[in-house]
């Protein structure tokens, strides 16, 4: 497995293409793949029997026919919902994508992937173990590797426990106090901010560390080109069909 090697290109699709097609299901991915993406970020939690898959909010609701908290549910009633139709019709009986599927696709295509850890309440530690030990088997051979990230720091301390070459980015949506020794302890080789949190300042901090400077989820072409000027070294965006990636 390549290890410790950065995995990312540059730009880097949120939730597989934002938000033209559902997001976090492989249908996202391909058409992100479409607008010539080939890198891609997704939200990754276990279902109750430690199986890891696609899905950005703890419960079902706002995107799948699903009801309640996701990871109180195995994945043989998981992979049964339809994750696509709430967002069009041409989506429906698209599902839950497990992380295996994920590896078959973006493997297959030498695509890169940003799995963020997002656990069920209560289950951080445990969530970056079993995704860190899961992506050792899933990627192993490959010659390829993921980045994890996640805003909290347990996930990623499981991540460096079971997969401590897998490359790890903390991610902010504050600069709490702290936060660059958190990143440094957990063996991070980026730090990923809002993007509107990445001012000079805090870009020059992150890079006299030694370590990458990336954003989410830039989706204006003034924002962008101001975060390319100033030296971003990656940008997580919806707008797929703004920005292209070549
Ligand atoms: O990984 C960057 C971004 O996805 C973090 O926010 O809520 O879209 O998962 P969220
Ligand atoms: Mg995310």
């Amino acid at each position: 497995m390549t290890s410790k090697t950065w995995p990312l290109p540059f730009w880097i699709a949120h939730r597989g293409a934002g938000k033209l097609a559902p997001e976090n299901t492989l249908a996202a991915f391909r058409l992100g793949a479409e607008y010539g993406y080939r890198a891609f970020e997704c939200d990754v939690k276990l279902s109750s029997d430690g199986l890891p898959f696609l899905l950005h909010d703890a419960t079902l609701e706002r995107t799948s026919n699903g009801q309640g908290v996701a990871g109180e549910l195995g994945w043989r009633e998981l992979s049964r919902l339809d994750a696509g139709t709430w967002h069009g019709r041409r989506f429906a009986g698209e599902p839950l994508p497990s992380l295996e599927a994920v590896a078959r696709f973006v493997i297959a295509n030498r695509f890169a992937l940003n799995i963020e850890l997002k656990a069920t309440p209560g289950r951080e530690l445990l969530t970056g173990q079993v995704v860190g030990s899961e992506v050792q088997r899933l990627w192993g051979g490959s010659g390829l590797a993921p980045l994890f990230s996640s805003f909290d720091p347990l996930s990623l301390q499981g991540a460096m426990q079971s997969a401590p070459e897998i490359a790890r980015g903390l991610l902010l949506d504050s600069l709490r106090s702290g936060w660059l020794d958190e990143a440094q302890s957990l063996g991070c080789g980026a730090v990923i901010t809002h993007y509107r949190l990445m001012d000079h300042a805090t870009l020059a901090q992150i890079h006299a560390a030694g370590l990458r400077a990336l954003v989410y989820t830039v989706n204006d072409r003034a924002a962008a080109q101001t975060l390319i000027a100033d030296g971003v070294d990656g940008i997580i965006t919806d707008a797929v069909d703004q920005f292209s990636p070549a």
